[in-house]
Protein backbone atom coordinates (compact mmCIF):
# COMPACT_ATOMS: atom_id res chain seq x y z
CA UNK A 1 0.00 0.00 0.00
CA UNK A 2 1.47 3.30 -1.31
CA UNK A 3 -1.05 5.26 0.60
CA UNK A 4 -3.82 5.17 2.88
CA UNK A 5 -7.07 6.15 2.23
CA UNK A 6 -8.98 7.51 5.88
CA UNK A 7 -12.47 7.54 6.78
CA UNK A 8 -13.64 9.49 9.38
CA UNK A 9 -16.69 8.66 11.94
CA UNK A 10 -17.05 11.62 14.09
CA UNK A 11 -17.13 15.27 12.34
CA UNK A 12 -16.05 16.92 15.95
CA UNK A 13 -14.05 19.13 17.62
CA UNK A 14 -11.01 15.82 17.45
CA UNK A 15 -12.79 14.61 13.85
CA UNK A 16 -11.19 17.64 12.64
CA UNK A 17 -7.92 17.47 14.50
CA UNK A 18 -7.55 13.31 12.67
CA UNK A 19 -8.39 14.77 9.10
CA UNK A 20 -5.61 17.87 9.68
CA UNK A 21 -3.15 15.15 10.48
CA UNK A 22 -4.22 12.68 7.93
CA UNK A 23 -4.18 15.63 4.96
CA UNK A 24 -0.79 16.45 6.42
CA UNK A 25 0.77 13.08 6.09
CA UNK A 26 2.48 12.41 2.65
CA UNK A 27 1.31 9.20 2.36
CA UNK A 28 -2.54 9.63 3.78
CA UNK A 29 -5.41 11.25 2.99
CA UNK A 30 -8.80 11.74 4.17
CA UNK A 31 -11.66 10.22 1.87
CA UNK A 32 -14.53 9.70 3.53
CA UNK A 33 -16.32 11.60 6.54
CA UNK A 34 -19.22 10.14 8.56
CA UNK A 35 -21.35 12.47 10.88
CA UNK A 36 -24.92 11.74 11.96
CA UNK A 37 -24.98 15.43 11.55
CA UNK A 38 -24.93 16.06 8.00
CA UNK A 39 -24.25 19.59 8.08
CA UNK A 40 -20.92 18.71 10.39
CA UNK A 41 -19.58 16.26 7.71
CA UNK A 42 -20.30 18.57 4.87
CA UNK A 43 -18.35 21.28 6.55
CA UNK A 44 -15.42 19.44 7.25
CA UNK A 45 -15.31 17.46 4.07
CA UNK A 46 -15.63 20.56 2.11
CA UNK A 47 -12.67 21.96 4.51
CA UNK A 48 -10.61 18.95 3.50
CA UNK A 49 -11.44 18.65 -0.04
CA UNK A 50 -13.46 14.98 1.05
CA UNK A 51 -15.51 13.94 -1.34
CA UNK A 52 -17.52 11.59 0.35
CA UNK A 53 -19.92 12.45 3.44
CA UNK A 54 -21.99 9.59 5.21
CA UNK A 55 -24.58 10.06 7.96
CA UNK A 56 -25.16 6.58 8.43
CA UNK A 57 -21.79 4.57 9.22
CA UNK A 58 -23.19 1.22 8.22
CA UNK A 59 -23.68 2.68 4.94
CA UNK A 60 -19.61 4.24 5.25
CA UNK A 61 -18.16 0.98 6.02
CA UNK A 62 -19.96 -0.93 3.52
CA UNK A 63 -19.23 1.36 0.44
CA UNK A 64 -16.65 3.56 0.93
CA UNK A 65 -13.47 3.13 -0.63
CA UNK A 66 -11.68 3.88 2.53
CA UNK A 67 -8.72 1.36 3.68
CA UNK A 68 -8.95 2.37 7.27
CA UNK A 69 -11.40 4.30 9.93
CA UNK A 70 -11.28 6.22 12.49
CA UNK A 71 -13.56 6.85 15.28
CA UNK A 72 -14.27 10.02 16.55
CA UNK A 73 -17.65 10.01 18.40
CA UNK A 74 -18.22 10.80 22.22
CA UNK A 75 -16.30 7.82 24.77
CA UNK A 76 -19.63 5.76 25.47
CA UNK A 77 -20.18 5.19 21.30
CA UNK A 78 -17.70 3.51 20.00
CA UNK A 79 -18.10 -0.02 20.54
CA UNK A 80 -21.08 -0.71 17.90
CA UNK A 81 -19.55 1.75 15.00
CA UNK A 82 -15.81 -0.42 15.40
CA UNK A 83 -17.89 -3.19 15.31
CA UNK A 84 -19.76 -2.69 11.97
CA UNK A 85 -16.15 -1.08 10.63
CA UNK A 86 -14.34 -4.41 11.88
CA UNK A 87 -17.01 -6.51 9.55
CA UNK A 88 -16.84 -4.60 6.26
CA UNK A 89 -12.58 -5.27 7.43
CA UNK A 90 -11.63 -1.71 7.81
CA UNK A 91 -8.58 -1.65 9.93
CA UNK A 92 -9.22 0.82 12.66
CA UNK A 93 -7.91 3.74 14.75
CA UNK A 94 -10.46 4.41 17.59
CA UNK A 95 -10.53 7.25 19.98
CA UNK A 96 -9.67 6.14 23.78
CA UNK A 97 -11.49 5.35 25.54
CA UNK A 98 -11.51 1.49 23.48
CA UNK A 99 -15.29 1.04 25.36
CA UNK A 100 -17.37 1.89 28.39
CA UNK A 101 -18.60 -1.52 29.49
CA UNK A 102 -17.68 -4.59 29.89
CA UNK A 103 -19.79 -6.32 27.38
CA UNK A 104 -18.72 -3.73 24.49
CA UNK A 105 -15.20 -4.76 25.16
CA UNK A 106 -15.55 -8.11 24.76
CA UNK A 107 -17.70 -7.81 21.83
CA UNK A 108 -15.32 -5.77 19.72
CA UNK A 109 -12.06 -7.91 20.79
CA UNK A 110 -14.21 -10.77 19.54
CA UNK A 111 -14.95 -8.80 16.03
CA UNK A 112 -11.40 -7.64 15.77
CA UNK A 113 -10.28 -10.93 15.78
CA UNK A 114 -12.90 -12.70 13.95
CA UNK A 115 -12.33 -10.07 11.32
CA UNK A 116 -8.28 -9.58 11.56
CA UNK A 117 -8.16 -6.10 11.51
CA UNK A 118 -5.87 -4.11 12.85
CA UNK A 119 -6.72 -1.68 15.73
CA UNK A 120 -5.05 0.85 17.83
CA UNK A 121 -6.90 3.33 20.23
CA UNK A 122 -5.52 6.37 20.74
CA UNK A 123 -3.66 6.13 24.24
CA UNK A 124 -1.23 8.83 23.45
CA UNK A 125 1.03 9.59 25.91
CA UNK A 126 2.70 6.55 25.38
CA UNK A 127 4.17 9.15 22.54
CA UNK A 128 4.73 11.85 24.90
CA UNK A 129 8.51 11.95 25.05
CA UNK A 130 8.61 12.88 29.14
CA UNK A 131 6.47 9.40 29.14
CA UNK A 132 9.16 7.93 26.82
CA UNK A 133 11.78 8.88 28.22
CA UNK A 134 10.66 7.30 31.45
CA UNK A 135 9.76 4.36 29.90
CA UNK A 136 13.61 4.24 28.45
CA UNK A 137 15.00 5.30 32.14
CA UNK A 138 13.00 2.08 33.41
CA UNK A 139 14.03 -0.32 30.97
CA UNK A 140 18.17 0.22 31.40
CA UNK A 141 17.18 -0.45 35.06
CA UNK A 142 18.48 2.83 35.87
CA UNK A 143 15.35 3.06 38.34
CA UNK A 144 16.06 -0.48 39.79
CA UNK A 145 12.40 -2.21 40.00
CA UNK A 146 9.69 -0.23 39.67
CA UNK A 147 7.90 0.22 43.35
CA UNK A 148 5.56 2.79 43.31
CA UNK A 149 4.34 5.75 41.02
CA UNK A 150 1.82 8.68 41.02
CA UNK A 151 -0.24 9.55 38.60
CA UNK A 152 -2.15 13.00 37.92
CA UNK A 153 -4.22 13.69 34.79
CA UNK A 154 -6.59 16.88 35.32
CA UNK A 155 -8.81 18.96 33.49
CA UNK A 156 -10.11 22.73 34.11
CA UNK A 157 -13.59 22.76 34.73
CA UNK A 158 -14.61 24.17 31.19
CA UNK A 159 -13.55 20.85 29.37
CA UNK A 160 -16.75 19.50 31.11
CA UNK A 161 -18.74 22.30 31.27
CA UNK A 162 -18.29 23.93 28.02
CA UNK A 163 -15.85 22.03 25.61
CA UNK A 164 -17.87 18.63 25.70
CA UNK A 165 -21.61 18.50 25.31
CA UNK A 166 -21.51 15.12 26.03
CA UNK A 167 -19.59 15.34 29.50
CA UNK A 168 -22.17 14.13 31.83
CA UNK A 169 -22.82 10.79 29.71
CA UNK A 170 -18.87 9.89 30.22
CA UNK A 171 -16.33 10.27 33.26
CA UNK A 172 -12.85 11.96 33.81
CA UNK A 173 -12.46 8.40 34.10
CA UNK A 174 -12.98 7.62 30.82
CA UNK A 175 -11.74 11.22 28.97
CA UNK A 176 -8.46 11.44 31.22
CA UNK A 177 -8.30 8.33 33.22
CA UNK A 178 -8.04 5.85 30.54
CA UNK A 179 -4.61 8.20 29.11
CA UNK A 180 -3.40 8.50 33.48
CA UNK A 181 -4.20 4.47 33.83
CA UNK A 182 -2.36 3.45 30.93
CA UNK A 183 0.64 5.62 31.51
CA UNK A 184 0.91 3.71 34.72
CA UNK A 185 0.85 0.37 33.60
CA UNK A 186 2.98 1.00 30.36
CA UNK A 187 5.74 2.77 33.22
CA UNK A 188 5.01 -0.21 35.56
CA UNK A 189 5.20 -2.76 33.04
CA UNK A 190 2.11 -5.08 34.79
CA UNK A 191 -1.64 -5.33 35.04
CA UNK A 192 -3.25 -4.07 37.51
CA UNK A 193 -4.81 -6.77 39.69
CA UNK A 194 -6.95 -4.54 42.26
CA UNK A 195 -8.18 -0.64 42.72
CA UNK A 196 -9.66 1.26 45.62
CA UNK A 197 -11.30 4.62 44.47
CA UNK A 198 -12.77 7.16 46.17
CA UNK A 199 -15.06 9.73 44.64
CA UNK A 200 -16.96 13.11 44.83
CA UNK A 201 -19.50 14.84 43.39
CA UNK A 202 -21.03 18.68 44.21
CA UNK A 203 -18.86 21.20 42.32
CA UNK A 204 -19.81 20.25 38.32
CA UNK A 205 -23.25 19.58 39.16
CA UNK A 206 -23.71 22.69 40.75
CA UNK A 207 -23.23 24.27 37.16
CA UNK A 208 -25.18 21.83 35.91
CA UNK A 209 -23.30 18.78 35.13
CA UNK A 210 -24.62 15.60 36.77
CA UNK A 211 -21.16 13.94 36.76
CA UNK A 212 -18.02 13.15 39.36
CA UNK A 213 -15.97 15.85 40.11
CA UNK A 214 -13.18 13.47 41.00
CA UNK A 215 -11.86 10.09 41.74
CA UNK A 216 -8.84 9.20 44.05
CA UNK A 217 -7.99 5.89 43.59
CA UNK A 218 -5.28 3.24 44.37
CA UNK A 219 -3.91 0.60 42.06
CA UNK A 220 -2.64 -2.61 42.87
CA UNK A 221 -0.33 -4.42 40.68
CA UNK A 222 0.36 -7.91 39.72
CA UNK A 223 3.69 -7.16 39.63
CA UNK A 224 3.17 -6.02 43.61
CA UNK A 225 4.27 -1.96 42.69
CA UNK A 226 1.08 0.38 43.97
CA UNK A 227 0.36 3.62 42.49
CA UNK A 228 -2.16 6.31 43.78
CA UNK A 229 -4.33 7.86 40.81
CA UNK A 230 -5.84 11.30 40.52
CA UNK A 231 -7.99 12.25 37.79
CA UNK A 232 -9.94 15.34 38.43
CA UNK A 233 -12.44 17.45 36.32
CA UNK A 234 -12.85 20.70 38.85
CA UNK A 235 -9.05 22.44 38.24
CA UNK A 236 -9.75 26.04 38.39
CA UNK A 237 -10.79 27.88 35.17
CA UNK A 238 -7.69 30.25 35.23
CA UNK A 239 -5.14 26.96 35.76
CA UNK A 240 -2.44 28.40 33.49
CA UNK A 241 -2.58 25.37 31.21
CA UNK A 242 -5.70 23.13 30.99
CA UNK A 243 -4.24 19.44 31.48
CA UNK A 244 -2.59 19.09 34.84
CA UNK A 245 -0.35 16.23 34.19
CA UNK A 246 2.56 15.01 36.42
CA UNK A 247 3.38 11.62 37.26
CA UNK A 248 6.29 9.93 39.60
CA UNK A 249 7.71 6.58 39.64
CA UNK A 250 9.32 5.34 42.41
CA UNK A 251 12.01 2.18 41.88
CA UNK A 252 14.05 0.62 44.28
CA UNK A 253 17.03 2.52 42.68
CA UNK A 254 15.72 5.31 41.47
CA UNK A 255 13.19 8.20 40.69
CA UNK A 256 11.97 9.55 37.67
CA UNK A 257 9.32 12.96 38.15
CA UNK A 258 7.67 13.92 35.56
CA UNK A 259 5.85 17.69 35.47
CA UNK A 260 4.06 18.51 32.00
CA UNK A 261 1.77 21.37 32.87
CA UNK A 262 4.10 23.69 35.27
CA UNK A 263 7.19 23.28 32.87
CA UNK A 264 8.06 27.19 33.18
CA UNK A 265 9.62 26.78 29.41
CA UNK A 266 7.33 29.56 27.78
CA UNK A 267 4.63 31.68 30.17
CA UNK A 268 2.73 34.40 28.40
CA UNK A 269 1.91 37.20 30.89
CA UNK A 270 -0.83 40.22 30.05
CA UNK A 271 -2.92 42.53 32.48
CA UNK A 272 -5.47 39.77 32.34
CA UNK A 273 -3.90 36.36 32.96
CA UNK A 274 -0.67 34.37 32.74
CA UNK A 275 -0.56 31.58 30.61
CA UNK A 276 1.68 28.19 29.96
CA UNK A 277 1.56 27.67 26.67
CA UNK A 278 1.07 24.11 25.54
CA UNK A 279 4.36 22.97 24.14
CA UNK A 280 4.07 19.17 24.06
CA UNK A 281 0.63 18.08 23.84
CA UNK A 282 -0.09 20.04 20.98
CA UNK A 283 1.34 23.02 18.97
CA UNK A 284 1.90 24.67 15.40
CA UNK A 285 5.18 24.73 13.76
CA UNK A 286 5.17 26.34 10.51
CA UNK A 287 1.93 25.82 10.04
CA UNK A 288 2.12 21.86 10.62
CA UNK A 289 0.62 20.53 14.13
CA UNK A 290 3.37 18.96 16.61
CA UNK A 291 2.84 17.36 19.90
CA UNK A 292 2.15 14.05 21.59
CA UNK A 293 -1.32 14.09 20.81
CA UNK A 294 -0.99 14.27 16.80
CA UNK A 295 2.28 11.89 16.91
CA UNK A 296 0.20 9.04 18.18
CA UNK A 297 -2.21 9.71 15.31
CA UNK A 298 0.25 9.97 12.48
CA UNK A 299 2.02 6.95 13.90
CA UNK A 300 -1.21 4.94 13.04
CA UNK A 301 -0.71 5.87 9.49
CA UNK A 302 2.86 4.81 9.59
CA UNK A 303 2.21 1.06 11.36
CA UNK A 304 -0.52 0.63 8.93
CA UNK A 305 1.32 1.65 5.94
CA UNK A 306 5.03 -0.32 7.11
CA UNK A 307 2.91 -3.30 9.04
CA UNK A 308 4.82 -2.71 12.44
CA UNK A 309 3.20 -3.45 15.85
CA UNK A 310 1.54 -0.68 17.35
CA UNK A 311 3.05 1.65 20.24
CA UNK A 312 0.05 0.50 22.03
CA UNK A 313 -1.96 -2.73 21.34
CA UNK A 314 -5.55 -3.64 21.52
CA UNK A 315 -5.35 -5.23 24.85
CA UNK A 316 -3.53 -2.28 26.56
CA UNK A 317 -6.91 -0.73 25.71
CA UNK A 318 -9.22 -3.66 26.86
CA UNK A 319 -7.29 -4.15 30.27
CA UNK A 320 -7.25 -0.26 30.44
CA UNK A 321 -10.83 0.06 30.00
CA UNK A 322 -12.06 -3.26 32.54
CA UNK A 323 -9.58 -1.85 35.13
CA UNK A 324 -11.32 1.96 35.16
CA UNK A 325 -14.06 -0.18 35.54
CA UNK A 326 -13.08 -1.76 38.03
CA UNK A 327 -12.38 1.73 39.52
CA UNK A 328 -15.78 2.41 39.22
CA UNK A 329 -17.57 -0.04 40.92
CA UNK A 330 -14.98 0.18 43.98
CA UNK A 331 -16.22 4.18 43.91
CA UNK A 332 -19.27 3.21 43.71
CA UNK A 333 -19.64 0.02 46.65
CA UNK A 334 -16.41 1.62 48.76
CA UNK A 335 -15.03 -1.67 48.88
CA UNK A 336 -11.77 -3.06 47.06
CA UNK A 337 -12.48 -4.10 43.94
CA UNK A 338 -10.15 -7.09 41.99
CA UNK A 339 -10.23 -6.31 38.31
CA UNK A 340 -11.91 -8.57 36.07
CA UNK A 341 -10.09 -9.14 32.79
N1 LIG B 1 -6.77 11.98 22.00
C1 LIG B 1 -7.12 13.21 22.38
O1 LIG B 1 -6.30 14.05 22.74
C2 LIG B 1 -8.57 13.59 22.34
C3 LIG B 1 -8.96 14.93 22.48
C4 LIG B 1 -10.32 15.24 22.43
C5 LIG B 1 -11.26 14.23 22.27
N2 LIG B 1 -10.83 12.93 22.15
C6 LIG B 1 -11.82 11.82 21.99
O2 LIG B 1 -12.41 11.94 20.70
C7 LIG B 1 -13.78 11.50 20.78
C8 LIG B 1 -14.67 12.61 20.22
O3 LIG B 1 -14.53 13.78 21.01
P1 LIG B 1 -14.90 15.23 20.43
O4 LIG B 1 -14.41 16.21 21.42
O5 LIG B 1 -14.44 15.37 19.01
O6 LIG B 1 -16.51 15.19 20.49
P2 LIG B 1 -17.54 16.08 19.64
O7 LIG B 1 -18.81 16.07 20.40
O8 LIG B 1 -16.92 17.40 19.30
O9 LIG B 1 -17.71 15.27 18.28
C9 LIG B 1 -18.32 14.02 18.22
C10 LIG B 1 -19.06 13.90 16.89
O10 LIG B 1 -19.55 12.56 16.75
C11 LIG B 1 -20.80 12.64 16.10
N3 LIG B 1 -21.55 11.40 16.32
C12 LIG B 1 -22.12 10.95 17.47
N4 LIG B 1 -22.72 9.75 17.26
C13 LIG B 1 -22.49 9.43 15.96
C14 LIG B 1 -22.84 8.31 15.15
N5 LIG B 1 -23.54 7.30 15.65
N6 LIG B 1 -22.47 8.33 13.85
C15 LIG B 1 -21.78 9.36 13.34
N7 LIG B 1 -21.42 10.46 14.05
C16 LIG B 1 -21.76 10.48 15.35
C17 LIG B 1 -21.46 13.87 16.71
O11 LIG B 1 -22.53 14.37 15.88
C18 LIG B 1 -20.28 14.83 16.78
O12 LIG B 1 -20.16 15.64 15.61
C19 LIG B 1 -14.04 11.14 22.24
O13 LIG B 1 -13.89 9.75 22.42
C20 LIG B 1 -12.96 11.89 22.99
O14 LIG B 1 -12.57 11.30 24.22
C21 LIG B 1 -9.53 12.60 22.17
Amino acid sequence: MNELRMGIVGAGIWGETHASIYNEHPFARTVAICDKDRSRAEALAAKFGVEEVYTDYREMAAKSSCDAIAIVTPDFLHADIAIACAEAKKDLLIEKPLATTRDDVYRMMDAFDKNKVRVMVDLHNRWNPTVNTAKQLIEAGDLGTPYSAYGRLNDIKWVATDMLSWSAQSSILWFLGSHCLDTLRFLMNSEVERVYSVSREGVLKDLGVDVPDMYLTTLEFKSGAIAQMESGWITPNANTCINDIKFTVLGTEGMVNIDCSSHNMIQAVTDKKVVTPDIIVRNKVDGKVKGFAYESIRSFVDRILDGKEFLVTKEDAANTSLALLAVMESAKTREPVVVKY
